[in-house]
């Protein structure tokens, strides 16, 4: 038996939009850009997947723009955010994702910016207090806080950055790239001037992804080239990339909340089964479901012999999970999110991360596989 627990990094296509995509792929290969009906068909293609996306997260196509990547989307909105608007603070948290720290702290090194980063507890939760002084100290910052922690879990209060950043005058970027398609986004409503989406991380294709800009905000191009996008992203489209992309987030919000139950059942099952079984065993960031990805459960496992060998002797087992942990004293190899949750560096830890394909019996095998691994390195 071989099984899939690392759904966070990246989901299996849905056959449905490897389907979609496949019929563009026989039929489509017009340059978008091109005048003549070959080139007309594709672009029509694109417009229509754009205002798909656009429908289903209650905004104007206009705001969306087409990426390689949930990296380059937060590159977009980073780098253009702050030097259109001539921002030189900025505020994010030690928990980010490299996307959008390395981005930010590369800007800093090259005195674009000065860098706060925001105080987080030990679950990753910000401390929104923090985070209005550090606004109230500083004349119009750029903020970068992700909705849900890619290794841990934990969620932000998008309202309450949004509200913040309103009353400041903040600019508000916030990575949405583990949320999108997993819960429903009224962009209508949300204060957010940039969001970010990454099609592979809910049952699309690698190497597309959008950038919503909200009307509120102007920038210039990341990526100058061609007139695509509308003048904001050089680069022939990715057609099947962009239909893909339409198409797994026209299933994922059609079927939301059974997805969201049937996920958030095996996560709270797979709790409940490591609590029973494993000796010592806790769980690393929010485990509240309210405040919690339920994509993600980052389990910390008792400190045992040859602990960094859990991930490669799980695999061994046939599960396929991720993880790592804290970093030691002196030493820069781990996990960034646990050492800034100040989660120790000798008791392993392993994110497991669900999808709508895992099932019961698949927590069932992984709880037993982990059982065995532990009772032989206690
Ligand atoms: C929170 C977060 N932001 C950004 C990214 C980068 O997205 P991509 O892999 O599309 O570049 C990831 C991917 O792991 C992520 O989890």
């Amino acid at each position: 038996m071989r099984v899939y627990f690392d759904n966070a990094a990246t989901t299996p296509l849905d056959p449905d939009v490897m389907k979609e995509m496949y019929k563009v792929m026989e039929s489509q290969f017009g340059n978008p850009s091109s005048i003549h009906a070959h080139g007309r068909e594709a672009r029509t293609l694109i417009e229509r997947s754009r205002k798909t996306i656009a429908g289903l997260l209650h905004t104007s196509p206009a705001e969306i723009f087409f990426t390689s990547s949930g990296t380059e989307a937060d590159n977009t909105a980073i780098r253009c955010g702050i030097i259109d608007h001539k921002i030189t603070h900025a505020i994010t948290s030690p928990t980010e994702h490299h996307a959008v720290l390395h981005t930010l702290e590369a800007m800093e090194k090259s005195g674009v910016i000065k860098l706060s980063l925001v105080n987080i507890d030990s679950k990753g939760v910000i401390d929104y207090d923090h985070l209005e002084t550090l606004l109230k100290e500083n004349e119009r910052s750029f903020v970068s806080l992700m909705h849900a922690n890619n290794e841990i879990g934990t969620l932000s209060d998008m309202e309450r950055i949004g509200d913040l950043c309103e009353t400041y005058n903040a600019i508000y970027h916030c990575d949405t790239v583990q949320t999108m398609g997993h819960y429903q986004h009224d962009l209508s409503k949300l204060k957010a001037h940039f969001l970010v989406c990454a099609a592979h991380k809910l049952h699309g294709p690698k190497g597309v992804g959008f950038l919503h800009i909200n009307h509120k905000i102007k920038i210039k191009p990341f990526i100058y080239g061609g007139a695509q996008e509308r003048n904001m992203r050089g680069g022939t489209e990715n057609i099947y990339g962009i239909v893909g992309l339409a198409k797994s987030l026209e299933l994922a919000y059609s079927e939301m909340e059974q997805h969201q139950n049937h996920i958030q059942g095996l996560k709270s099952y797979m709790m409940e089964q490591l609590i029973a079984h494993v000796p010592g065993v806790s769980f690393n960031g929010e485990t509240d479901a309210e405040k919690s990805l339920y994509t993600v459960l980052n389990v910390s496992f008792p400190e045992m012999e040859m602990s960094d060998m859990l991930l490669f002797n799980l695999d061994i087992a046939g599960i396929s999970a991720s993880g790592g942990s804290a970093c030691s004293s002196g030493s820069d190899i781990g996990s960034h999110v646990l050492t800034a949750i100040g989660a120790s560096s000798s008791r392993p830890s392993v994110r497991f991360s669900f999808s709508k394909y895992n099932t019961k019996e698949e927590v069932d095998f992984v709880v037993a596989k982990v059982r065995e691994l532990c009772a032989v390195n206690v």
